[in-house]
C-alpha cells in the first residue's frame, strides 16, 4: 500500500501514538481516534527499556524482540526530543532465595547468549550505595528507561486527534490496549498494576529490579528527585483501582531494599491494566478483516515495544510483512479467517 492511505489509528496510548507517527512520517494521512488520549496503560507505564530484566521463561521471543526495539529507542527519542536515561538495570536479590531469581534470570540469558553480569554483595553495593544489604545482583548496562508520560505529550503534538473515526478511512489500526472490539475482544483481557509515584533526596541511578522474600519491585528513576516504584500484577475483571493492600506490598518490599524512601514524599498511585495476551507477546498484523490491522495486547512491554510495532505496521502496509511471533492470526479460531488487510 502505498503513502497516501487514509489511516485511523484507534487508540491514543504509547503504542498507538507512536504507530501514528510512524505512518505520518511514511507519507499516510494519519488521525488517531481516542476521547481520553494517553490515559490508560501509558500513564501508568514506568517506562523501563528493559528486554533482558523483562523476560520470563516461556516468553523468550520478547528478549528477541525488546532488543529490536531498544535499538529503535535512541533515535525516536532523539526526534522526539525526549531523555532517555540509558543507564541499565541492577537486578537485586534481597535474601538468599531471591538471589536464587536473580540466578535463575542470568541463566536464562546466558542461554539466550545475553551477557549479564553477576554481582556478589560488594559489587551491588558499588554499582548502587544506597541500597540495603542484599544477598546479591547482576548488572544488565545496556537498558534505559524513558519517561512515558513525556513521550505520549510529545508524539500528541505530532499527530492529529479525533474523537470519532472517519467514515472514508481506508486501514484501521486497532491500538486500543486490552479493550479491543468485536472479535477480538477475548484476544486481550486486563492485568491489573498498580504503581506509586515518589520524590526522593536519594534516588538510586539506575533501574534497580528486585525481589524481597519473594516479592518483586522495581524502582525507576528520573534522573531528578522522581522515583516511580511498581508495580503489582493481578488479573481481574473488575476496573483497576489502587488497593491498600497493593501499595503496602509495594512499599515494604521497595523500603526493604532502598531504605531512603523512609523519607520519600508519596506523590501518586495509579493503576491500570495492562493488556494481556495468552502468550505474553502482542498482537501486532493482519486482523483477519480487511483494512484492518492489530497493534495491541502489549502486556507488560508497550513502552519498550512501541518502536518496533510502529515499524512493523508500517512495514505491513507497504509490503504485507509480517512478524510471525507477533502474528495476530497464530490465535487460530479467534481471528476470523479473510482477507490480511
Ligand atoms: N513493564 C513493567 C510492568 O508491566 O510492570
Amino acid at each position: 500500500m502505498a503513502g497516501g492511505t487514509r489511516v485511523d489509528v484507534l487508540g491514543a496510548g504509547i503504542v498507538g501514538l507512536t504507530v501514528a507517527e510512524e505512518l505520518g512520517r511514511r507519507g499516510h494521512d494519519v488521525v488517531v481516534v481516542d476521547p481520553r488520549p494517553a490515559g490508560g496503560a501509558s500513564y501508568a507505564a514506568a517506562g523501563m527499556l528493559s528486554p533482558a530484566a523483562e523476560v520470563w521463561h516461556g516468553e523468550e521471543e520478547v528478549l528477541r524482540l525488546g532488543l529490536a526495539s531498544l535499538a529503535r529507542w535512541p533515535e525516536l527519542a532523539a526526534r522526539l526530543g525526549v531523555a532517555l536515561r540509558a543507564t541499565g538495570t541492577l537486578l537485586v536479590g534481597h535474601d538468599a532465595g531471591d538471589l536464587q531469581q536473580v540466578e535463575r534470570q542470568v541463566a536464562l540469558l546466558h542461554r539466550h547468549g545475553h551477557a549479564a553480569e553477576l554481582l556478589g554483595r560488594a559489587g551491588v553495593r558499588s554499582a548502587e550505595p544506597s541500597l540495603a544489604r542484599a544477598a546479591g545482583g547482576a548488572l544488565l548496562p545496556a537498558e534505559a528507561s524513558v519517561d512515558p508520560r513525556a513521550v505520549c505529550r510529545a508524539l500528541l503534538q505530532r499527530v492529529v486527534l479525533r474523537e470519532t473515526p472517519r467514515p472514508d478511512a481506508e486501514v484501521r489500526v486497532v491500538a486500543t490496549g486490552s479493550s479491543l472490539p468485536e472479535p477480538w475482544t477475548g484476544l486481550v483481557s486486563g492485568v491489573r498494576g498498580e504503581i506509586l509515584r515518589l520524590r526522593s533526596d536519594d534516588p538510586p541511578r539506575r533501574t534497580v529490579r528486585g525481589w524481597v522474600g519473594g516479592e518483586a519491585v522495581y524502582l525507576v528513576p528520573r534522573g531528578d528527585d522522581r522515583v516511580v516504584l511498581g508495580a503489582t500484577s493481578e488479573a481481574h475483571a473488575a476496573p483497576p483501582v489502587v488497593t491498600a493492600g497493593g501499595a503496602l506490598r509495594l512499599l515494604a518490599a521497595a523500603r526493604t531494599l532502598w531504605p531512603a524512601l523512609d523519607r520519600a514524599e508519596l506523590v501518586e498511585a495509579t493503576a491500570r491494566d495492562r493488556p494481556a495476551t495468552v502468550d505474553g507477546l502482542p498482537l501486532v498484523g493482519p486482523s483477519g478483516v480487511a483494512g484492518v490491522v492489530l497493534a495491541a495486547g502489549h502486556y507488560r512491554h508497550g513502552v519498550l515495544l512501541a518502536p518496533l510495532t510502529a515499524q512493523l505496521v508500517a512495514d505491513h502496509l507497504a509490503t504485507g510483512a509480517v512478524e510471525a511471533a507477533v502474528d495476530p492470526r497464530r490465535f487460530a479460531g479467534a481471528v476470523p479467517e479473510g482477507a490480511a488487510r
